[in-house]
């Protein structure tokens, strides 16, 4: 009874600062899914998925892939995704989150520094958190502010550690790899790149923005979900073959855990092979991307330097965010409100994540409609306009 009235206590502290979520199916013209190329519905991915599921022995792994769980097909699978991305060697984790957090706790020592742009993603935050180094945030893409931070703690008998995300899912602004490696090479930094929201949409064949970068095989580790682009789930961390077999052996989140079913490699592959012969759906998609920042800014919307498929609005308080999206969800919109602390206070937004099956025509509906909500919302005085 305790314990309730304490959560209750919680959850009501949530909703008066307008934090409270909610679980909610999406709607019609989903704007929030990261089925970047359209792959989650293609025909094509359900026959693989179908066959492969017929032709499996079993249809759970039974195990984590030290015990019962291994097969051969995720061997297959790693080589493969190295392979495509550039680099030496891949490890699959059963999620992003899982890969994150596996990759950072188990790298990082004590004696070692992580300098974390303070816009990464929640699972490369809580990967530091459970390392037992120290966590240096620097200010978003502040690279000047980095190389002080590298110039003043050079002393360190530790590694160093720069994490950054290339496409970043809440701004949708991009990472300069290019200056970052540089940094990194001479601060003697090992650089570790999310590429997430780049999987399947930016690079050479949708390798991602490391591969972009002409940076594939020499920084120190990738990390690539297969849950967003590539239509299936889990994760590849990317790096040399020794840190493939340190991982096997130190991270936690590839020990301990159930491996996802033999059926579902397939799933993955054909996500992959999908993803890299997807130039149609990338071109579509960069131009939808284009069009739609264009429309936003030239009506006065901070679109937060987004440079990518993800466009935000950044609108700064939690219920002018709320305000907007539940006038657009009334007109069809499946567009959420991003809040503090999934971003930095005062910046909630609105966040927009395209995909290669909308038109130019929905979007430019979508514009207008953003337009309408702010002039409905400015009249109506019960709503602080806050930027
Ligand atoms: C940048 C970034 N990294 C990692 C993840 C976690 O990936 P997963 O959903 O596969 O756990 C996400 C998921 O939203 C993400 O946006």
């Amino acid at each position: 009874m305790k314990m309730d009235q304490r959560i209750l206590t919680e959850l009501a502290d949530l909703e008066s600062r307008s934090q409270l979520r909610q679980l909610e199916a999406a709607r019609d013209i989903d704007l929030g899914s990261s089925d970047y190329l359209g792959l989650a519905s293609d025909p094509r991915m359900k026959h693989t998925v179908r066959e492969a599921l017929d032709a499996a022995p079993r249809v759970a792994s039974t195990g984590s892939r030290l015990l019962s769980g291994h097969d051969e097909v995720w061997t297959a699978l790693e080589n493969d995704f190295a392979c495509w991305v550039g680099a030496e060697a891949a490890l699959y984790f059963t999620s992003g989150y899982a890969a994150n957090i596996g990759l950072l706790s188990a790298i990082v020592h004590p004696e070692d520094i992580v300098f974390s742009d303070s816009a990464n993603h929640a699972s490369l935050i809580d990967g530091m958190r459970l390392a037992k180094g120290r966590r240096i945030i620097f200010p978003h893409l502040d690279l000047n502010a980095l190389e002080d931070e590298l110039r003043r703690n050079q002393s360190i008998s530790g590694a160093r550690f720069i994490v950054v995300e290339s496409v970043f899912s809440m701004g949708g602004d991009r990472a300069p790899l290019r200056d970052l490696a540089v940094l990194a090479a001479r601060h003697h930094a090992e650089l570790i790149v999310d590429e997430a929201h780049a999987t399947g949409v930016c690079g050479p064949d949708g390798s991602g923005c490391v591969a972009e970068a002409g940076l594939a095989g020499r920084v120190f580790a990738t990390v690539h979900t297969c849950g967003k682009a590539l239509a299936a789930a889990g994760a590849f961390v990317c790096g040399s073959e020794p840190l493939r077999r340190f991982l096997i052996n130190r991270a936690r989140t590839f020990i301990f855990n159930t491996a996802l079913p033999p059926y579902f490699a397939s799933q993955v592959s054909a996500g992959m092979h999908l993803a890299a012969d997807a130039e149609t759906e990338r071109t579509h998609l960069s131009g939808l991307s284009a069009f739609l920042r264009d429309k936003l800014e030239r009506n006065g919307f901070d679109t937060a330097g987004s440079n990518s498929h993800i466009v935000p609005i950044v609108l700064g308080s939690n219920d002018t965010a709320l305000a907007f999206a539940s006038r657009l969800q009334a007109r069809g919109y499946g567009i959420r409100a991003i809040r503090p602390p999934t971003v930095p206070p005062g910046s909630a937004r609105l966040r927009l994540s395209l995909t290669a099956k909308l038109s130019q025509r929905v979007l430019a509906d979508l514009a207008g409609a953003v337009v309408e909500v702010r002039d409905e919302i400015a009249a109506d005085h019960t709503v602080p306009l806050s930027r």
